[in-house]
């Protein structure tokens, strides 16, 4: 079985010490640190921009994994990856060229990533696999955290768990929304291997413990 990598959401953090809270991730095992990024237009809630994620990275070390929840998506790509993005991943309804937002992102040197809602079917990937460096099932609707995973989702992440096995290419397969100790046994087993988890880690009182508990006590 794949190492299993936990990303914390700062979604959930206590926003009025945010590098403080992403030090303590850190040092309770994350392996990434996932960045919401919420425009009120794409999605019904807005959280925070490059300004944010520029003043956190002096704090860490763990790669930035930026979600972007924002249409369009492509002016604003330039400045996630000058921020300090390591991985930025977008979903398919921000715009009308999957293809060439991929390509941006790439030719900003950074890892691309495919956003699939609830409602979207992995078919929008077929033409872009050699593109992409993570896909990203969404286990609830986007917009907020704290909400329950939808387990219909299980099935399509393990379709893209053939998929991306069918490629020979290294692609991550993350899974957000409603991931805490009880659903992050199925994800895994499913075939996922990024867990998104804001409420999960940032809601305990030991963030070490919580992210073990993520991993299956491992
Ligand atoms: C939802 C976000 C998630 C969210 C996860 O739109 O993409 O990353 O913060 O929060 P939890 O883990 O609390 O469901
Ligand atoms: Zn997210």
């Amino acid at each position: 079985m794949p190492d299993i990598r936990i990303a914390p959401s700062l979604l959930a953090a206590d926003f009025s010490r945010l590098g403080e809270e992403v030090r303590a991730i850190e040092q309770g095992g994350a392996d990434w640190l996932h960045l919401d990024i919420m425009d009120g237009h794409f999605v019904p809630n807005i959280s925070f921009g490059p300004g944010l994620i520029k003043a956190l990275r002096p704090h860490s070390r763990m790669p930035f994994d930026v979600h972007l929840m924002i249409a369009p998506a492509d002016p604003y790509l330039a400045a996630f990856a000058e921020a300090g993005a390591d991985l930025i991943s977008l979903h398919p309804e921000a715009g009308p060229h999957l293809h060439r937002s991929l390509q941006t992102i790439r030719a900003l040197g950074k890892k691309a990533g495919v956003v699939l809602n609830p409602g979207t079917p992995v078919e929008v990937l077929a033409h872009v696999m050699d593109l992409v460096d993570l896909i990203l099932v969404m286990s609830v609707n986007p917009g907020f955290g704290g909400q329950s995973f939808l387990s219909g989702q299980l099935s399509k992440i393990a379709t893209l768990r053939r998929m991306i096995d069918a490629t020979g290419r290294e692609i991550a397969l993350q899974v957000d929304g409603g991931v805490t100790a009880k659903t992050a046994p199925d994800c895994i087993a499913a075939g996922a291997d990024v867990l998104v988890a804001g409420t999960a880690v940032f809601g305990a009182p030991d963030y070490a413990a919580a992210i073990t508990a993520l991993k299956g006590g491992r």
